[in-house]
Formats: C-alpha cells, structure tokens, sequence
C-alpha cells in the first residue's frame, strides 16, 4: 500500500519527488521521505505524518542531486516513525519498499550474525543490508537479483546506489510497479497517476521482473535476468484529476461528481440510436454461461452483493459472492463454464488480483469491473468493463461504488436480454429508466441540509445500526463502512430481519438506527423490524422513496429519496449516507480525504 517514486534525470529531482509523493498520499500517509544521490552521496531526508512535513524540511534543507528515489508509508512492520520512514539505506545503497517480507525475521538473524546491524523495526532494511552485501562481489542489479531470490513475500522495490550515480533498479513481485519515459528523464512509481503530470508513456513491471533506469535508457529484464522488451502503454489523460474546485475535500467533490460520471458511464455503455447495450465479446457464450461468481473487497464486495439480487431478479444464472481474502484459500472447484467477476476500484488490491490469479491457474474466464484501465487486475484479466468514474482520490470509496454498481446492472440486464430472460419491452423500459438516473441523483443531493442536521444527532452516540432488506442490504453495509471509517463511529450494517436474531440485544434508548427501506416488496417486512427498534428505543433515521409518511415518535428523521425504478434505487439510497457518514466526520474534524490507519490501494494482504 506504501507509494513509491524514482527519478533519474538530467536536472534536480527533489522537487518533482515531492510532488509525484503527494499524489501517492493516497496509498500511505503516515511518514514520508526521499533519498537523493549528490557527489557520491546517499542524502536521505524522512518525517513522520505527511508529505506537507517532508516538504517543508527540504524548504529548510534542499537535497541536491539528479536522481533520486521516494516513498509514502503504510505502515505494516514498525509504527509510524521517522527511524521506520522510507527510504531505509546503508553505506551503499537506498532503498523504498511496498509489500511486505515474510521471512524478515529469518534473513534478519543471518544479517546479524554476519556482523550487520539494524536500525529499524522494518522489514525493509532486510532487503537494504542483503543488497549492501551482494555489492561486495557484484555490480547492482545482479546484487539485487541475488536478494531477490532470498526473498519471501510480495513487493515493489526502487534501489539507488551510492557508487552508481546514474542508476536506479526497480523490481516487483507481488505489488504493482510502473515505470515512465520523457525525453531527459525517466521514473519508476507505485501507479500510473504518480508519474502522470511527467509522462503519459507507461511501461508495467510483471510478477518477477526487474529494470534499471538511467535518464537517458530504461531496460528490463525476466526473472532470469534476461532482458526483455516491454509494451509502452498511452495513458489516458483525465480531466480535473488532482483539482479539488471549490470543495472542502476530495470525497466531497467525488460524492458530487456521481450525476455527471455516472451520466459518462452511461454513454459509454449505451447505445442511443440502437436503444441497446454496448457489451460485446463476453469470454463465454452467454447462454452457456452455468454460474457467476463475483468477488471483491470491502466496498467493491458491496457492489457485488447489489449485483446478486440484480442477476438473480434479471436473469437465469445461478450467482455466488466471494470476498477475496476468503476466496483465495479456499478449497474452490472450479468450473470452465463459470464466469468469475472481479470488481475493484483501484485494480491493484492484492487479495482480489490473487483471487483472479487463482482463477487464471485454474484456467476459468475472467472478467473486471475496474476504474483503472492499465492496473494489475486489468490487464490480467480475459475481459474488462471499465466503470470510467475518473480518478478517485478521497480514501473512502463513493464515486467508484456507484460505477462499479451502474457497470454490474448494465451487465446484467445485457445479459438478461442475449440469454432470452427477458421481453424487447420490459428491456426498452429498464434501458429508459437508466436514464434517469443521473438527474435523480442530482435531485437526491438537495437532501444534504437536512443530512447536516441529522449528522448532529450521531456526535453524542456510542455506536449505530443501519438496516435494509433485500438489495438494501448491502446499502446498509456500505453505510455502516462508510460511517466507521470516516467518522470512527461504531456502526453495524444487518439484514434487518436477522435483529431478532441477536442483534437486537444492541438497542437501547437513543440508539441511532437507520432504517433503509425502498418502497420495494420488502418495505412492510422493513417496517415491522423498524417497530420492533422503536420499541426497544432505537432512535430511527429513516431513508426511503415512500411519499406516504411513518407514524411515530422515534422517527427522528425521515430521508425522502427521488422515486425511481425499484432496481436502481440501491444507487439513489447510497447517497445520503456518503453524505451522512461525510457530514459526522467533518463535525468530528476528522481527516475526510485520509481516514486513519487506511489507505486507498490495499496492496498488502
Ligand atoms: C471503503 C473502500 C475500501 C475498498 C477496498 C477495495 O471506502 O474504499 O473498502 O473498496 O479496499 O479496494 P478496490 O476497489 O480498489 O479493490
């Protein structure tokens, strides 16, 4: 999850390091530092907390140097200080890690004995002290071959070295590395997005490779240290992408954003003039298809439960979930005749991309729903529909859930109609509906008031509930994700018909409970389980599509959301709880864009 930045070039870097670091905030927050190479000298400058601390050390304290290697920290092994900040570097070399090494502990022991000593907590430094010793006997990148071998784990490495000075190596296993080229210089990063204000030109390293980037040539080579030659990819250049406008935050201008990407969305997918759906070349015939199996993590996961009852209400195929940790370790029987969907915003996290690998192993069709085109899981994939929301900066997944959902209804309702599920009418119908979304979404915003209020109810709480059936469901549980981790307030997202089943136990006086409850063929079931929160106490927050109003004294508030097809509405009703979880963070002064102890591309397992 850590961000990691190599620059080699014919002019001062430390600047440009600075800046790419910044755009890696979001994978790691909690200390930051840089290493550049001057005269044949390492100067290493490192912080605790942000990127802003690192910058204003080096304001203090410029680090010359024309090539130079950065990192943003997630902390895995050590806490969050300035001795375990990145880059970790020796007499010889400077090295910045994401992933994480298993056998730290092992190759420690044998460094130690050797005479080595450590300074930090890290696993990191492991890799720092193997490469000083190859260097003994070999020239850098066989030196780093040799501790490649040695090593155990997933990761992304940049490497400079202090009798090298026009060289940095880069090498990945398990955690995604890029590279870019520009006419004077040339940069390795954690992500695309890192290099993009430099170059749109992109190389990606795979699983086992390695390269060497001077300013002037980059080379890469296979896991047998062989060279080989890499496809150079254009990426796209999005509008807007690091630009707050007028917002307060990231995640504020994302949750706003959501009418017009998923108006993008839309039109990417839809075909006006064919009154159809722009979904081709499925891997597996789609009548023959026997089973889909979606897997995600965390919000992604929550798309992909939306996306069951709509295959199972819109279609004939029979429909697992799976989250992507539990996924990989299970016993699985794989069938050719399934299709296995992989839905991830950021395309790298690591247990979806092993899931999908899994997959590849076994030799199944796979499809992505992924917002970024060039990533891991992309580009391994056998099929992939984007979900084109653009850049999502803040930590808290909004835009990109309701991307992920508008891509899985569209394919399912494609589906619905080349397997012959459904009728040309009621197809045209839902086609027609789905173009409504975007100005009920807009109209869905006008709730933000009222939501400002609401959030004021949830300062004094000890914890929250959110309920919904059915599609709700899942909305629930995105709602109770999103409030916990922006807001840092308890919350429990339940099937509210499964309350009586224990949960119920949690109610007490003044307990805040949002009730989301569709005027769908669930909405009386709903509002029995309501009854039975308000009798135990349960303070209701209730979001519903339902003109026709509720009765009672424990309604604190009730949410109208614009009425709309009872298919989409899982979309419309996820709004005013981003903006509810938004609206409590930002009372609490919370950090809305960087949630503690998270970050935005799980890289890690
Ligand atoms: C929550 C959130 C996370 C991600 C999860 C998967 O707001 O953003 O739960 O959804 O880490 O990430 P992606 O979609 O990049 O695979």
């Amino acid at each position: 999850m850590c961000g990691i930045i190599g620059i080699a070039s014919n002019k001062p870097v430390s600047i440009n390091i600075i800046n790419s670091l910044k755009k890696l905030e979001y994978r790691g927050y909690d200390s930051a530092g840089l290493a550049t190479l001057n005269n044949s000298q390492i100067n290493e400058k490192k912080c605790s907390g942000r990127v802003d601390e690192l910058e204003k050390i080096l304001f203090k304290n410029p680090s010359e140097g024309n090539i130079g290697i950065g990192h943003v920290r997630w902390a895995t092994h050590g806490v969050p200080n300035i001795i375990n900040a990145h880059p970790h570097s020796s007499e010889k070399v400077s090295v910045v890690h994401n992933g994480i090494i298993e056998n730290s502990d092992e190759l420690k022991k044998d460094l130690e004995i050797k005479g080595f000593k450590f300074k930090s907590q890290t696993d990191t430094e492991v890799i720092t002290l193997l490469v000083t010793q190859f260097l003994e006997k070999s020239e850098p990148l066989e030196a780093v071959f040799k501790t490649l071998r040695k090593l155990k784990g997933s990761f992304a490495l940049g490497i400079i070295f202090k009798n090298f000075s026009d060289i940095i190596v880069g090498a990945r296993r398990g955690s995604p590395l890029a590279v870019g080229y520009s006419n004077e210089e040339n940069y390795l990063g954690s992500d695309s997005y890192a290099l993009k204000s430099m170059t749109n030109k992109i190389s990606y390293l795979d699983d086992g490779e390695l390269c060497m980037l001077t300013k002037s040539d980059i080379a890469f080579y296979d896991v047998n240290l062989k060279k080989i030659n890499k496809k150079i990819y254009t990426v796209s250049d999005d509008e807007n992408i690091s630009d707050k406008g007028d917002y307060k935050n990231f995640m504020s201008k994302e949750i706003f954003e959501q009418a017009s990407t998923i108006k993008k969305c839309l039109n990417e997918y839809t075909d006006s003039i064919k009154k159809d759906i722009n979904i081709y070349n499925f891997p597996i015939e789609p009548k023959q298809i026997n089973k889909i199996i979606l897997i995600g993590c965390g919000t992604a996961y929550h798309s992909c439960l939306v996306a069951k009852y709509w295959l199972e209400e819109l279609t004939t195929i029979d429909v697992e979930i799976d989250i992507a940790s539990e996924f990989r370790y299970r016993n699985i029987k794989f069938n050719p005749k399934n299709l296995y969907i992989f839905v991830s915003q950021s395309g790298e996290t690591a247990d979806t991309a092993a899931a999908l690998d899994i997959c590849k192993k076994n030799k199944v069709k796979t499809c992505s729903i992924v917002n970024v085109v060039e990533s891991t899981i992309a580009r391994s994939s056998d099929w992939v529909l984007p979900i084109h929301a653009g850049p999502e900066i803040g930590v808290a997944s909004t835009k990109a859930f309701l991307g992920q959902l508008i891509v899985l209804y569209i394919l399912s309702l494609k589906l619905s109609k080349v397997r012959g599920d459904i009728d040309k009418n009621k197809y045209d119908e839902y086609l027609r509906n789905l173009h409504k979304l975007p100005e009920s979404i807009k109209n869905t915003f006008k709730l933000e008031n009222e939501i400002q209020l609401m959030a004021k109810e949830f300062l004094d709480a000890n914890g929250s509930m959110f309920l919904g059936r059915g599609s709700s469901f899942p909305i629930a549980l995105e709602g109770a994700l999103k409030l916990k981790e922006l807001s840092y307030l308890h919350a429990e997202g339940y099937p509210a018909g499964e309350m009586k089943h224990g949960p119920l136990a949690l109610i007490e006086e003044g307990l805040p409970v949002i009730v989301i409850a569709p005027k769908d063929k669930y909405y009386e079931k709903t509002l029995s389980n309501t009854q039975e929160v308000i009798a135990r106490g349960g303070k209701i927050f209730f979001i519903t599509d339902n003109k026709k109003r509720l009765l009672s004294t424990n309604i604190r508030y009730r949410l109208r959301v614009p009425r709309i097809d009872n298919l989409l509405s899982p979309l419309l009703l996820t709004i005013p709880l981003q903006l509810l979880a938004y609206h409590v963070a930002l009372l609490k002064d919370c950090d809305i864009d960087k949630p503690r102890n998270l970050a935005k591309s799980v890289t890690v397992e």
